[in-house]
């Protein structure tokens, strides 16, 4: 799947984003070394402090199915400016390699990173 297609997952996926708080939507794709998506989209809480992020959906939805090798995650927002994974989705998603493709939908186009330039020095063990 090439990265205009996992956009277009993350596109459709942005449309279920429950964000009656801050009325901001974001959708993520999230794509296996084995050609497997997973998408996500973020889901606010009264409480505002549990809310979750697209990026943590996608990827809690692909390691509870069995999921644990990932090529890279399409990310977009409903401001349609390029949105960048927050700090917590930056650490969470290190624990599954940094060498994970980041692209992010920026207008009619996008941007395309790796984890670890986005997350440098990371910690990654104890
Ligand atoms: N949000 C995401 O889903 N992903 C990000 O990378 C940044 C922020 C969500 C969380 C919250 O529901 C809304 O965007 C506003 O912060």
């Amino acid at each position: 799947m090439n990265n205009i297609d996992l956009l277009q997952k993350a596109r459709e996926t942005m449309k279920h984003a429950y964000s009656k708080y801050s009325n901001f939507q974001v959708g993520a794709a999230l794509l296996t070394k084995d050609g497997r998506v997973y998408t996500g989209c973020n889901i606010e809480n009264s409480s505002y402090g549990a809310a979750i992020c697209a990026e943590r959906v996608a990827f809690v939805k692909a390691i509870s199915e069995g999921a644990r090798d990932f090529q890279a995650l399409a990310l977009t927002s409903s401001n349609g400016k390029d949105v960048y994974p927050c700090g917590i989705c930056r650490q969470f998603m290190s624990e599954f390699g940094l060498d994970l493709k980041i692209i992010v939908e920026d207008n009619d186009t996008y941007k395309e990173h790796v984890l670890k330039d986005l997350l440098p020095a990371a910690f990654t063990s104890f």
